[in-house]
Formats: C-alpha cells, structure tokens, sequence
C-alpha cells in the first residue's frame, strides 16, 4: 500500500484539496463561497490551530492554520501532528487523491505537513483478507508549491518508504519473519536502494566462533544468521565508516527465564533495532548519500528448548570475553557483544548501535525518547541529538559512569550477562561498551519502537523509529 507523493503543476480545481495557510493569508485565493470563507475564519478565530473541513459533496476541502508558536522544531512538529490529522478525515471520508495547494508557508511548512499524512497512511494489512475495510484508501497526494522542489518530493518519498519497511519488518509476526528471512528482506531492500548485502550462515557463524549469537540459538530451530549492509559510492566524504548496528531477535520469549506470557505477545518487534538500521541504510542508499555506511545485524529467535543456554552457562565471545549468563532473557547483548566486537575490524568512525534492549529504558521514559549512552563520541552525540529534535525522535541520555561496571562483575568469569535490580538500561549498555573501542553511541529503543496503539502519525505496532533519526544524522555528514 504505497502512497504516490507528486509535485502538481497546477493549481487545483474542483479536487479534493488541502490549503495550508497561515493567519495572515489571503482566503481569497482559496477560491471559496463568501459564505464558506465566513464560516473558515469564524471557525479559525475560535479554533486557532487544526484542521478545517469543508465538505463540498463533489470534493473535500481541508484547511490546515500552521501559525502555531514556538521553535522551529516545534512548528515542524505541530504541521507532522495537523497531517496526521489531515490523514484521519482523508480516511474517514474514503478519499483516494488530494492535492496540497501551500498558500502561506515555505516549502518545509509543505514537507513537514505531507510527511505527517503519509507516516499516519501506514496500514499492514497483509493478513487481512478484508482489505476494502482496513487499508486507508487515500493514494495519492499531489504537491502544488512553487518552494518545493522534484528532489524535495523524491526525498520525502524515499524517507517515507524507508520508514513503511522497518514497520513492515516489525510488524511480520515470526512464523514468516525468522532470521534467515530477515536477512532475505534485507537482500530485497539492498536490490532496490543498490546497497551491497552479504548474509553469514550458521556454519560461517560457527566458523568466527560468535558466541553469543549461537549461545542464545540453541533453543531455536532455525539458524542463525549475521547481515552485512553497505553503502558505499565512489564519492564518499569519509576515510572511516560509519557503523550501524541492530539488535535481530526476531522473538523474544525469553528463553529458559521464560517470559511472562503477558510481556511476551509483543515480542515480535524485538528485531526492531535490526530493522531501524537496515531502513536507515535503505534510505541512505536511495538518496545516494556521499557518505560510507554499513550495519550489521545479528539475528536469532530467544526459546526454551532442550539445548537451549541457561542460567549458569559460561559463553566464550567472538572476541574472546567470558560471559556468565545469570538471565537468558538478557539476550539482546549476548548477541549484539559480538556484531560489536566484529566492528572493529572497520576501523569505524562512529558505531551506533539500535536496540530494544531493556525494559528498563522503557519504563524510564515511555514511548516517547530513546536512551541514548556514548563512549568517546561527545560532539557526535550532540549532533544525533539534535538531528533528534529536528525529525521528533528525541534521545535522552544516561551515563556510561565506570561506577556502573562493579555491577556485572562476575565471580567466575569476566562479566556476567545481568546487572542488579537497578539502572537495567545503564548496566546493559555497560555490557556492550567492554565490546567496544571506537567511538559509540548505544540506542535503547525498547520505550518507541512499538505501539499498543496510535499515537498521531506513529502508527499502531511497529514505529520505525529511528530511520529518521539516522538518515538525518548520516545526512548532516554529507
Ligand atoms: N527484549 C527485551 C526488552 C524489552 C522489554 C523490549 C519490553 C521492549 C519491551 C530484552 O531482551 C529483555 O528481556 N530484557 C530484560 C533484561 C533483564 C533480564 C536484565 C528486561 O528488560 O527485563
Ligand atoms: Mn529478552
Ligand atoms: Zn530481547
């Protein structure tokens, strides 16, 4: 279910169409009644900001006030929210094309506005065999902004795409999203955005001796894999890469320390991390982004079966490291350890990785940031951070403080896989720095990454969040 995004060469008649103004602008131009132009400014005097319909019987007429206060980012923001709002009547309505005429605003006015309608358009209704009532009709929004530009709008496609896939990804139950086809769909996305895909097997993984990542597959009945994605054009501005790494358990059922079964019904989205990275690099890669960037994914289902590790099982790492594994549900950083410890040999310029590791960091902060921890990487952090504000996925950060260490040390090995009841997103991010001696940033996306239900233009499910987030970041480097 794509949503076809145009720049219209005309201005639009007797179409559904969405003005976006501001308070200031002529309602002339909109080409209204007398009588539906006193009824738009009555309404705008009483409402402020929001969205105004007008329902003319043949066609809609959507007026959108974006002259709401605040920063840049705010305003940005509030245009993504009045486009989900657009969204919900184009639905309501069962409207299948719209043109968006930008009256007062600039071309970001427009952008922001048409990004907000096409994040809340996501609809996965692969497994619904009534389409007709669950899919968004809506089809197709044709641009008609003399500020917005063919490459704006390809962009704004591209982005919109990306993000469409992670959901995808997340979203797939693991029936039909186990690991070795997770790492098919990342051949599929390295087809068409022209990113280079290499996918290690068990018998590869058993070769490098990733520990971790087998340790937590031996409850599982399907293997393994390891995904390397690289974008690499001839013009790159970088010597060193970027790194990007992706937590891939495609089910987490916690393993031995089983889940409750509760905690477990969404589970599904514990790839969420993997599927950031790879829409991440997708949209890089379609934008053709100057920049070299590769992500990794190691990837596996967390189940309880005969051979399955335990709590007391000791795991010699990729690099050598002994873990203790005091939890099998702390899984997530068994196997990211190792696609850490195999980034190193990229000599990268920044690895960050994207997880929904804790429960910890979602209890923390909700649904609405991502924790955040950097190693060596001040100035990059400040940067990601503010691409944050910039697309809306905020990042808060916790301390990587030496103090924290004490707490997954163990009695017989080198670290033990749990820390203490306390600071849970600290000492896991804690876990993954020993991994690590380059440059980093640990994304804990455990609190956005999923949905129990709508939030604006974040769907319901899986969010894709942090695609934005790293295409804006790797962008700023471009
Ligand atoms: N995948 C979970 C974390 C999670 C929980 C993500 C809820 C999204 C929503 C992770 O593998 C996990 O189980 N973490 C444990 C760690 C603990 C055993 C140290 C947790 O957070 O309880
Ligand atoms: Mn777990
Ligand atoms: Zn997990």
């Amino acid at each position: 279910m794509d949503t076809i995004i145009r720049k219209a060469l005309r201005k639009p008649t007797a179409a559904n169409t969405i003005f976006l103004l501001k308070a200031n602008s002529n309602l002339k131009e909109l080409g209204l009644t007398p009588e539906e132009t006193q009824w738009v400014k009555r309404k705008h005097r009483v409402e402020k900001s929001g969205v105004i319909e007008i329902n003319r019987y043949k066609n809609h007429i959507f007026i959108a006030y974006c002259d709401g206060q605040g920063s840049k980012v705010e305003k940005a923001e509030n245009l993504r929210k009045l486009g989900s709002q657009i969204q919900s009547l184009l639905e309501k309505n069962n409207i299948e094309r719209a043109v968006m005429q930008v009256v007062g605003g600039s071309g970001d006015d427009a952008f922001n506005l048409a990004e907000g309608i096409l994040l809340a358009n996501y609809k996965f209704s692969k497994y619904k065999t009534k389409t007709d009532k669950n899919d968004s009709s809506f089809e197709e929004l044709d641009i008609y902004c003399n500020e917005i530009t063919e490459e704006d709008i390809d962009e704004l496609s591209l982005i919109i795409e990306a993000v469409y896939h992670a959901r995808d990804m997340v979203n797939e139950p693991v029936q039909y999203l186990t690991a070795p086809q997770f790492s098919k769909e990342f051949i599929a996305l390295g087809h068409e955005a022209g990113f280079k895909v290499e996918v290690f097997n068990k018998k590869k993984i058993e070769s490098l001796k990733m520990g971790g990542l087998l340790a937590v597959n031996r409850g599982s009945i399907d293997p393994p894999t390891f995904s390397i994605m690289e974008w690499k054009p001839k013009n790159v501005v970088n010597k060193k890469p970027y790194v990007f790494v992706g937590k891939g358990v495609v089910y987490d059922t916690g393993g031995l320390s089983l889940k409750p079964s509760n905690s477990m019904d969404t589970m599904k989205s514990d790839m969420g991390g993997g599927a950031t990275v790879a829409g991440a690099i997708y949209a890089i890669a379609k934008a053709k982004l100057p920049v070299h960037v590769i992500a990794l994914v190691p990837a596996t289902d967390n189940r309880p079966d005969g051979n399955a590790y335990t709590p007391g099982d000791v795991i010699t790492m990729f690099d050598g490291t002994t873990v203790e594994v005091l939890n099998t549900d702390a899984e997530g950083r068994m196997i990211l350890a190792d696609a850490l410890s195999y980034a190193k040999k990229y000599n990268p310029e920044l690895v960050i990785d994207a997880a929904t590791l804790t429960g910890a960091a979602a209890r923390a902060i909700g649904p609405n940031a991502i924790v955040g921890m950097q190693v060596k990487s001040e100035t990059e952090f400040l940067e990601l951070q503010k691409a944050g504000q910039r697309v809306h996925e905020r990042i808060v950060e916790f301390p990587m403080w030496d103090e924290y260490n004490d707490m997954i040390k163990s009695e017989i090995a080198d670290l033990k896989n749990i820390g203490g009841a306390d600071a849970g997103a600290i000492t896991a991010g804690k876990f993954l720095e020993h991994f690590t001696d380059y440059p980093y940033i640990h994304l804990d996306i455990a609190g956005p990454a999923f949905l129990s239900k709508k939030d604006k233009y974040r769907t319901v499910g899986g969010t894709g969040v942090g695609v934005r987030l790293l295409y804006e970041f790797i962008k700023s480097k471009a």
